[in-house]
């Protein structure tokens, strides 16, 4: 309602946002999450709340009439579609030289993610996030973090011998002929389920290829690990298709926080003003690092500092595919779930994530997300005359990502006698080198903010979600955006509260 008061407003229900959530409600504090994508907890039509990934419609796609799939091609196929217009879960959002995917719902990414949910080797975090105390991360935050949100291995016995993983044993004889490190990786996945679908006892989920568009059953998402403890507090307060457009300081103290509310056909059908003692940006990336570069730029927040908007990057992300002999298929059973990769970090600067390419039938194809060590650096800047935010990063950028997961491919196409595919990506293209999944920085620990968040020039004002990390974790970033929500909201509360 209008002129009312919150000790706590989170913008944004992602794992930053949801950490918040948690550890504030645990101290006592009243909290109101805005979260500007729907609640996803109610079934459509089809007696499902998401929608397969083969089969897109309206909940697929946040506000677009077209949809605009990550992999745009199949066999030489387009393979996007219309559909309405509609507040749908993945956001393929649009800049100049990049496609940022990002999760639109009450529970952000964990909504659309693979769950991989990867700790970065101990030796490489100096580089991710330097002023971080090494020891306090891997000792406390980081179990913290996994504990919390249901972090497990899939069991090798099981993974060994099942269908839905014969993409990921090509994918480990392959990397392990050419002499590279085979890892498994963790997931949020509730592994017995999968079994169960594999069994055929229950719906079928991840075996259904359920994942960019949502999951309806194994994952476990942020709306049943850190949320469901949070509301069960009784002090969370949640407002889905609130969209959070300005914050600036209120006269008697405080933030004065401006509020869209939005219909399903993206409208704003409500304007409210809240005030509130504390804001937490946990808008994601590119959410905190939009809202953060416009409300400096147009005097809502005079006195943040120049390092706003900076080091965003795109955790290296590039995609590619390779098409097997007719001996190693791969399966038309695919788990949508990830569970290892390649770890060529050190050597070549590439992790590389062996991915389901869920399409039911036999593809013969291996697919991979790469995550790469790639220097280059974006900044969000205001376009006041087109009044809108833009991002100067280039597509040309991705060179050196590309050349960190040659060092991968290359080796494995000339040892096994194979070719990359080129009907993934349109117009003959080897390289999935347009978007990401992993946007980081915007606002970065220790220099858009001090070594906890709290943002610089506005006592009150704290940024929790992957905006502080600057471009790259080395691995998927969920697990260190939630360790440091983890660490950075401890201090915050022990201090400032
Ligand atoms: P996050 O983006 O999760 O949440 C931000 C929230 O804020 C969103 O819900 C958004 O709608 C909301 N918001 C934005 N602006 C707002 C405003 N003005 N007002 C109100 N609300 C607003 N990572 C990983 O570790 N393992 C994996 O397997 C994958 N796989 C993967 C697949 C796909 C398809 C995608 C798109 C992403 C991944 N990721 C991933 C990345 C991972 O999901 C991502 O890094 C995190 O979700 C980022 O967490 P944040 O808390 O920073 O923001």
């Amino acid at each position: 309602a209008a002129g009312s008061h919150v000790p706590a407003l989170i913008i944004g229900s992602g794992y930053g946002g949801s950490v918040t959530a948690l550890r504030l409600a645990q101290a006592g504090v009243d909290v109101h999450l805005v979260e500007m994508g729907m609640a996803w907890d109610t079934p459509g039509s089809d007696g499902k709340i998401f929608a397969n990934t083969t089969k897109p419609d309206h909940r697929s796609f946040w506000l677009r009439t077209r949809t605009k799939q990550p992999l745009s091609n199949f066999l030489g196929f387009p393979l996007d579609k219309d559909v309405p217009r509609y507040t749908g879960i993945l956001d393929a959002e649009e800049f100049g030289g990049i496609t940022v995917y990002q999760g639109r719902g009450v529970g952000g990414g964990s909504l659309v993610n693979g769950g991989m949910a990867v700790t970065p080797r101990r030796e490489n975090f100096g580089a991710v996030l330097p002023s971080v105390n090494v020891d306090e991360m891997y000792d406390v935050y980081y179990p913290r973090a996994n504990a919390g949100l249901g972090v497990t291995h899939v069991d090798p016995a099981w993974w060994e011998s099942a269908a839905c993983y014969q993409y990921a044993r090509v994918g480990r004889k392959h990397a392990q002929r050419s002499g590279f490190p085979f890892v498994f990786v963790p997931n949020v996945y509730d592994w017995e389920y999968m079994k169960q679908e594999a069994a055929g006892a229950v719906p079928t989920s991840a075996l259904e290829g359920e994942v960019i568009y949502g999951n309806n059953h194994g994952k476990k998402t942020l709306q049943k690990t850190y949320l469901a403890r949070a509301a069960a507090t009784g002090r969370l307060t949640v407002s889905p298709l609130h969209r959070v457009t300005s914050v600036s300081p209120a006269a008697g103290g405080g933030y004065t926080v401006v509020v869209e509310q939005l219909d399903t056909g993206g409208n704003t059908t409500a304007v409210k003003t809240v005030t509130a003692d504390r804001v937490f940006f946990a808008a994601g990336s590119v959410g905190t690092g939009k809202l953060l570069t416009r409300l400096k730029a147009t005097g809502a927040l005079p006195h943040l500092n120049n390092e706003i908007g900076k080091g965003w990057g795109d955790n290296g992300n590039v995609m590619c595919g390779r098409a097997n002999h007719m001996w190693d298929a791969t399966g038309k059973l695919q788990s949508a779930m990830p569970t290892a990769g390649i770890d060529n970090w050190d050597a070549g600067g590439a992790f590389a994530e062996v991915a389901p390419l869920p399409t039911g039938i036999e593809t013969y194809a291996s697919f991979y997300l790469s995550i790469t060590k790639n220097p280059h650096r974006a900044e969000f800047t205001w376009n006041a005359a087109a009044g809108r935010v833009e991002l100067d990063w280039q597509t040309a950028w991705k060179q050196p990502s590309i050349d960190a997961a040659k060092t991968i491919f290359d080796r494995i196409n000339a040892k096994e006698g194979t070719i990359y595919r080129t009907d993934l990506f349109g117009s003959h293209r080897i390289w999935g080198d347009h978007l990401t999944y992993h946007p980081l920085g915007g606002a970065v620990l220790g220099k858009a903010t001090d070594n906890y968040g709290r943002l610089h020039g506005h006592p009150g004002l704290y940024v929790v979600d992957g905006s502080l990390i600057p471009g790259n974790t080395s691995v998927n970033p969920f697990v260190t955006i939630t360790a440091l929500a983890e660490r950075n909201i401890e201090e915050i509360i022990a201090t400032d509260l």
